[in-house]
């Protein structure tokens, strides 16, 4: 049976922590909601790890606005609605694609570099002093193009290491918030629930142990699940604990089966499957097979700036029919000096593998990249347990839809994190200063049973994952993938483990049980969601959104 807490506790004999807002997570998304906050409560954030991993720190493309004279705020919006495939909450996306140039603006304000125009030696031409001063950020910055987009608007930084520069100038603001606590190694295993509200969390930190957080108002920011995956361009961080933590206490998640693939992962061995950037394809490079044919001009007329999910099942395509495990980029034939600039990152990466980014072929294949589903949300944050308030890769809040239009997620956390601050300031505003600990306890039967082997599991898990339930999906190899997944939940999640590779491992074969069974429900192909046993959308029954089963439904059936 699966627990309702990973860990057992008791109030009395387990160490406490009280604070206004508790913020789960130290992404773009955490740290945008914390300096939102802290400017009328205090705010404790809490990340596992240390404050760099992230998610957001690996981002290399950018963050989409519409900042150019000749974009409009309606085509960007139209991009995401038609990257999306039908399932985008229109005015989500409006309100989301709307605020991008003030969030790209508060983002200087707060220190970041995003990379201006050069003129032809490479040097930025002058920016104006409001531009300098933040205020019109449309002025010189240099905007890139990426799959789905209509036109140039990805504000990007350092060439190909936005996340860095972005983290880098955000972290720094929050540490020099006099209202913010920031806690790294600090693993959140549970949200508490007292009648029906979240109130807190139980946590552990390597030296202290496990300690109970009450906060008036808890925002989960806590990123996505790729560590699912066998390949991913994800950090060994993104194990989805603040989704199985959500779920566990009976918040609603849904659309789990929209896990989105990069088309274009670096695929040798070593490589631990570096993100060769969406960028590189919006400045020109080619997708070739292995016969070197430019196989997307056959698939869209948009060719290798088709949305994601069009580029990576047609690179899964032309591998199968060439029997070639990769398909290659091609850069060739582009400005030499250009591609260095643009792409300072990629270039020193794949030099690292004796490849020259400029004269070679780069070996590429599609790796697990981004989590649609998750946590839902509403226009301000609010999940549906009263208390909790989400951001970014942890929630589904309809702008994705069934498929992320590129350079949307950055943009999705700094909207979302300073929304849910918002609306968690104005709710804990409202309740009694009131320090206190409620008197919840979790107690756990002693599981009696030997060792396990942790990384084994681990191992076999996300390899299942990519053999069934990769881009290609269909009934019989999901049916296996959830039997076995079911049978390893069986005695996995009955267990107590005392670390944090076995609660990753609870954490990440619950979310895998809540994928497979909705692959299984969605019987139609959808945005990242293709079976090969229903290849078409359809729009009659299909067109919603898919919630997952109660605990008791899926892990407590027999
Ligand atoms: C990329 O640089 O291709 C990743 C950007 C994104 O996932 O939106």
């Amino acid at each position: 049976m699966a627990h309702r807490y990973l860990v057992e506790f008791h109030p009395k004999h387990t160490p406490h922590v009280f604070t206004d807002i508790l913020v789960i997570g130290a992404g773009i998304a955490g740290l945008r909601a914390a300096l939102e906050a802290s400017a009328d409560l205090d705010v404790l954030v809490v990340t596992k790890d240390s404050i760099q991993q992230s998610n957001s720190t690996y981002a290399q493309g950018g963050i989409a606005g519409v900042l150019s004279p000749e974009d409009r705020f309606e085509n960007h919006i139209e991009d995401t609605l038609a990257a999306g495939g039908g399932l985008c909450d229109r005015a989500i996306v409006e309100l989301v694609v709307r605020e991008a140039p003030q969030q790209i603006a508060d983002l200087i304000r707060f220190g970041t570099q995003f990379d201006v125009e050069e003129n032809e030696v490479g040097e930025p031409f002058s920016r104006s002093s409001e531009s300098r001063a933040g205020l019109r950020p449309a002025a010189k910055l240099a905007l890139g193009r990426e799959g789905g987009h209509s036109h140039r608007r990805i504000v990007h930084a350092l060439g190909d290491a936005t996340g860095f520069e972005v983290m880098r100038a955000i972290i720094t603001r929050a540490r020099e918030a006099a209202n913010v606590t920031i806690w790294d190694d600090t693993f959140t295993l549970d949200l508490l629930t007292h009648e029906g509200a979240c109130v807190g969390v139980v946590a552990h930190r390597p030296n202290q142990g496990k300690f109970l957080i009450w906060a008036k108002q808890t925002i989960l920011a806590s990123g996505g699940a790729g560590m699912v995956y066998r390949e991913t361009t994800n950090p060994p961080v993104a194990t989805g604990d603040g989704m199985a933590a959500a779920y566990r206490a009976g918040a609603i998640l849904r659309d789990m089966e929209f896990m989105q693939f990069h088309p274009t992962v670096l695929y040798v061995a070593g490589s631990s499957r570096f993100l060769i950037s969406e960028a590189v394809r919006g400045e020109g490079a080619y997708l070739l097979d292995k016969h070197l044919h430019r196989f997307m001009l056959d698939v869209d007329p948009r060719a290798e700036l088709a949305p994601r999910d069009v580029v990576a099942q047609a690179i899964i395509r032309a591998m199968e029919r060439t029997k070639h495990p990769n398909v290659y980029l091609d850069l060739r034939h582009l400005d030499k000096t250009l591609v260095r600039r643009r792409f300072p990152g990629i270039d020193k990466v794949c030099r690292g593998f004796g490849l020259d980014i400029t004269s070679d072929l780069i070996p590429i294949r599609p790796g697990a990249h981004y989590m649609i589903g998750g946590v839902a949300t509403d226009a301000e944050g609010r999940t549906s347990l009263p208390g909790l308030w989400a951001a970014g890769e942890v929630t589904s809040s309809g702008l994705h839809g069934a498929n992320r239009l590129a350079s949307n997620s950055l943009l999705e956390g700094l909207v979302f994190g300073a929304a849910c601050a918002r609306g968690a300031v104005k709710s804990a505003a409202r309740m009694p200063n009131r320090y206190a600990a409620i008197p919840l306890t979790s107690k756990l039967e002693p599981d009696g049973a030997g060792t396990l082997d942790v990384a084994d599991i681990t191992n076999s898990l996300r390899s299942v994952m990519v053999r069934h339930m990769g881009i290609i999906r269909d009934c019989a190899g999901l049916e296996e993938a959830q039997h076995d997944v079911a049978f390893w939940c069986r005695y996995v999640l009955a267990r107590t483990f005392t670390d944090r590779p076995g609660w990753e491992l609870q954490n990440l074969l619950t979310i895998a049980r809540l994928m497979i069974h909705a692959a299984l429900t969605r019987a139609e192909s959808r945005g990242v969601h293709f079976r090969a046993d229903f290849p078409t959308r359809d729009d009659a029954t299909s067109q919603r959104h898919f919630e997952c089963p109660p605990s008791a439904e899926l892990f407590d059936a027999k």
